[in-house]
């Protein structure tokens, strides 16, 4: 690479430190060209390794993964260093101004100790090996893994005690083994970033979103959600006090924790049969049907292929047939959390799943074949560019092309309801299902991060972690914890994210921004009936319109992206509370003014309620994992 400082020269300004500097654009981009043949190669080798240790843990295929990990994040190291030897803040080309500013932006690979990086990803494992391997013993005989069984405990049983004992052993096996660990990890952390010119970790994850309102234009977007929410809320409430007796239910207004048929109350879909609008309507359960049918894992990956090449996107290649996993193996140990990967040689991408037969599954398929679908679209992009518009339109994809698969008119189409009753009262029970998924979980996405970014700002000190968790659940959520805790517990990291350090406000985003985009490609496709009948099934302008936007990858700012789908360039709530309108209105007539609750949790019990004799064990089972950084995973 040639230095021009002839040119740095004449503009007479700091020239000392400039004349170091490369300004040459031409020698800039065959760098870039460079690194990207480089990084294709070093991201397909870790990429591979992780899937080998992912679909095959052993002790070998886990010390290969963390090799390669760290290979990575080496050449990261790497690359920034080199491509700062260039005055790429004053290119001419906006477009290499872009690229460079991401080879320079290199996340916690930027920790200017190795020791001390080494040490860092080392508690990441040790993290994920505690929550991946702690199991719930709920009596001598019975000890139980998250997944499948206290999921499905979790979404079957009734059993006020049962629950509660699950909740707290899960906490106490997961959470509260990871406290000091994960004070170490935010020190480590920031100080990765800090070398990044970041003030923390929580500025750096939200810089993805360059928006600079991005804090306030949350709070915004969550405060016009709010009623939606609210109103399920109380309903809700009102529908499990009968269940459970009142008496059960603190006189905050808050829910207990453990009653909303999902370890953290994130979604609660499994309720739908206790909270029914219309009982005697035709189910839309699509579940019994698919197992009367023989639906297979791959069935449901044909289905969800075939809803893509309606649209006339891409269709899956055959390497991701021949090479996913969508069915849980039973010769060895694999992590079943489900997810999507991006090989990083434009040939190869595939989807991780213990795929089980039924219709929330269904869904799921849908939403990492969105991601491969991404993936598929920006391919031929530079490596800097292969990424989500923002990391919430990634997590959009699959949920938007699920809003047409979920309407009852498909499910006819594709021959899983016969029948289909078009009224009123079959639109707001379909409604209260979709709500139970989408409307339940908007202030769990929101309150996640808010409890992370405070932690990362040092707000929020090691003596607070669990109180501070605790305001946000009851404030935001609702909820209210069934036991007493302490600071001697540690429930946020009773959620895999914690523990797996995935940043989540992107799945906040996703759900706003999917109902804009249902919004705009119904629109496309000219149909102007509500929303919750949009079925975008084999219309190729609508594909079209989705498939212009995932080409970019990341290549343009957000907004612009989002304005070649939907001529909007803002999140906004509109389109999400027009889809749900009918059932606001019902929930309304239903709950007058029984609603709401206090910020403030209940106060505690004086006696101690957790009276249950539990024998709470962790299995020392060996499993770890680094750098999941690259992986798009299941909220
Ligand atoms: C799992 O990995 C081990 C290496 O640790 C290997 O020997 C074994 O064949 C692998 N099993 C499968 C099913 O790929
Ligand atoms: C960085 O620069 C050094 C010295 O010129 C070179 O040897 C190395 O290959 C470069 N690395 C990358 C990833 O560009
Ligand atoms: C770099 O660009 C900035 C902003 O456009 C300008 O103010 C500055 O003079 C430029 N510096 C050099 C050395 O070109
Ligand atoms: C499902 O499989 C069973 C057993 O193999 C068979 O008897 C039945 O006909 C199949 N049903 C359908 C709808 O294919
Ligand atoms: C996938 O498997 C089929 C059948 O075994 C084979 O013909 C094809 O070459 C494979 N394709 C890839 C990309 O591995
Ligand atoms: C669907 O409707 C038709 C005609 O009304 C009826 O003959 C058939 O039994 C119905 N099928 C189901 C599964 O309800
Ligand atoms: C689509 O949007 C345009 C502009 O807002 C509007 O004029 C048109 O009526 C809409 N089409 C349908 C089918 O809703
Ligand atoms: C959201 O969109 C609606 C129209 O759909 C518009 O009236 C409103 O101003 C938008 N809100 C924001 C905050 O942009
Ligand atoms: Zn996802």
């Amino acid at each position: 690479m040639e230095m021009k400082c002839v040119l740095v020269f004449l503009l007479l300004t700091t020239t000392s430190v400039l004349c170091d500097l490369i300004t040459d654009e031409e020698a800039a981009k065959q760098f870039a060209d460079d690194v990207n043949i480089k990084a294709e190669e070093v991201n397909f080798r870790y990429v591979s390794a992780a899937w080998t240790y992912n679909t095959n843990i052993t002790q070998e295929n886990q010390e290969a993964m963390v090799a390669e990990s760290l290979r990575l994040a080496e050449f990261d190291q790497e690359v920034a260093h080199n491509a700062s030897a260039f005055f790429w803040t004053n290119f001419t080309d906006t477009n290499l101004r872009r690229i460079f500013s991401r080879l320079v932006d290199i996340g916690t690979a930027a920790m200017p100790d190795t020791e001390k990086l080494e040490r860092l990803n080392h508690i990441q494992s040790e993290m994920r090996t505690i929550y991946s391997t702690g199991e719930v013993c709920l009596s001598e005989s019975e000890c139980l893994p998250l997944d499948p069984d206290l999921t499905r405990l979790f979404a079957e049983s009734r059993d006020y005690d049962r629950l509660l004992a699950a909740w707290q052993g899960w906490r106490d096996v997961s959470g509260k083994k990871m406290k000091d660990l994960y004070e170490e990890f935010v020190a480590l952390s920031n100080e990765a970033i800090l070398a990044n010119g970041y003030e923390d970790t929580g500025a750096y994850w939200r810089s993805w979103y360059d928006t600079p309102t991005f804090e306030e234009d949350l709070v915004d977007l969550f405060e016009t959600l709010k009623p939606l929410y609210v109103n399920l809320h109380a309903y809700t409430r009102k529908k499990l006090r009968e269940l459970y007796g009142a008496d059960k239910f603190p006189s905050t207004g808050q829910i207990p924790a453990h009653l909303l048929g999902n370890m953290w109350a994130q979604t609660w879909n499994n309720l739908y049969d206790v909270l029914e609008p219309y009982q005697n309507k035709d189910s839309i359960d699509v579940t019994p049907e698919m197992i009367r049918q023989n639906f297979t894992a791959i069935k449901m990956f044909e289905v969800s292929d075939e809803f893509f090449e309606s649209l006339g996107m891409i269709k899956m290649p055959d390497s991701f047939w021949n090479y996913s996993m969508l069915s849980k193996p039973d010769d060895r140990d694999v992590v079943c959390h489900a997810s999507a990967w991006d090989f990083y040689n434009r040939q190869d991408f595939r989807v991780k799943q213990c795929t089980e037969i039924t219709m929330e599954d269904l869904i799921t398929v849908h939403h990492e074949m969105g991601h491969i679908e991404y993936f598929l679209q920006y391919k031929d992009q530079p490596v800097v560019y292969r990424g989500g518009a923002n990391p919430g339109f990634h997590e959009a994809v699959g949920d938007v092309i699920s809003l047409s698969v979920q309407t009852p008119e498909h499910l006819e189409k594709i021959g899983l309801i016969q029948n289909v009753t078009n009224d009123n009262e079959a639109d707001i029970n379909f409604l209260m299902r979709m709500a139970l998924q989408k409307i339940a979980f908007l202030p769990f996405g929101y309150l996640i991060d808010q409890w992370r970014w405070s932690v990362f700002s040092g707000e929020t000190p090691k003596d607070k972690y669990n109180e501070k968790w605790w305001d946000l659940r009851c404030k935001y959520q609702g909820v209210s914890p069934p036991v007493t805790r302490t600071e001697e517990d540690f429930d946020p990291a009773a959620k895999f994210h914690i523990p797996n350090n995935t940043p989540y406000i992107r799945y906040f985003v996703s759900f706003v921004i999917q109902f804009q985009f249902h919004r705009a490609l119904c629109n496309a496709s000219e149909q102007s009936g509500p929303l919750h009948h949009c079925d975008i099934y084999r219309n190729q302008l609508a594909g079209t319109k989705l498939s212009d936007m995932l080409k970019l990858g990341s290549s343009l700012p957000w907004p612009e992206a989002m304005m070649m789908v939907s001529g909007e360039d803002k999140m906004n709530g509109t389109a999400l509370m027009e889809y749900f309108q009918p059932l606001t209105e019902w929930l309304q007539e239903q709950n007058g003014n029984d609603i709401g609750w206090e910020d403030a949790c209940p106060k505690p019990d004086t006696k101690d309620p957790s009276s249950s004799n539990m024998n709470v064990i962790s299995l020392p089972l060996f499993m770890a994992a680094v750098l999941y950084s690259l992986l798009k995973i299941r909220n």
